[in-house]
């Protein structure tokens, strides 16, 4: 077994080609982008959530995709070039650790993507040191209904298939307020249902740095 990261990168280079859909819900949509605004997308896959935020920030604004798989950032960077959109840029990196300057973003998005760390609390740190104050995120994801058991979560290739790093909904929520957020909301939610071996729902929620 390998470390998660490699895991994660493994799945989705071998997805990236892939003509199929990952995400687990609607964050772009629920985003507000404005003009002029810097943008970040967290897990940005082929970079379609990207390049429509990069639309949208127009020439005086900025989208940053930020990935671990190499695959993905490769299809990205040919996306935004069939778009001839020249204000995007792509970064690899994890999510616990983003190779990205401090107050920088104006909004950042993230579909299905944070529920892969293990370190989801140190990933919402990040997610706070990027934004400017007054900045906000909007987050499509995963939780799960009851505490993922070890033998799943310490597995790598469960967790890079988007469920096993799950965290409560409780834990989820807290993780945001230690990071400094507020004005926390709960845009949508599903019901719960089966993902690999265990009961989750997906949410999109959205949240201001103080
Ligand atoms: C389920 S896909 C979602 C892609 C895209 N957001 C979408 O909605 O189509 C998750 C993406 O997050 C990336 N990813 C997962 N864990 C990551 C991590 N710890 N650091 C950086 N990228 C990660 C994967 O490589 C993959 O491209």
């Amino acid at each position: 077994m390998g470390t998660l990261s490699d895991s994660i990168a493994k799945r989705y280079d071998g997805l990236s080609k892939a003509d199929c859909c990952l995400s687990c819900g609607g964050a772009f949509p629920l985003a507000e982008i404005r003009s002029g605004d810097v943008c970040v997308d967290l897990g940005c896959g082929k970079g379609l959530d990207l390049l429509r935020m990069a639309t949208l920030a127009g020439p005086k604004g900025f989208a940053y995709g930020v990935d671990i798989s190499t695959g993905m950032m490769e299809t990205a960077w040919q996306n935004a070039k069939k778009l001839n959109l020249e204000n995007v840029d792509f970064v690899r990196s994890e999510l616990e650790n983003i190779q990205l300057e401090d107050d920088l973003a104006n909004v950042v998005i993230s579909n299905c993507t944070i529920n892969h760390s293990l370190d989801q609390a140190k990933v919402w740190q990040e997610v706070g040191r990027i934004l400017k104050k007054g900045g906000h995120f909007v987050v499509s994801d995963i939780y799960s209904i009851k505490p993922v058991p070890a033998q799943y979560r310490s597995n790598p290739d469960m967790v890079a298939e988007c469920w096993a790093g799950a965290e409560v909904k409780e834990k989820y929520l807290q993780n945001l307020i230690d990071a400094g957020f507020e004005k926390i909301e709960i845009l949508e939610e599903s019901r719960p249902y089966q993902k690999g071996k265990i009961e989750v729902a997906s949410f999109t929620i959205k949240g201001i740095k103080k």
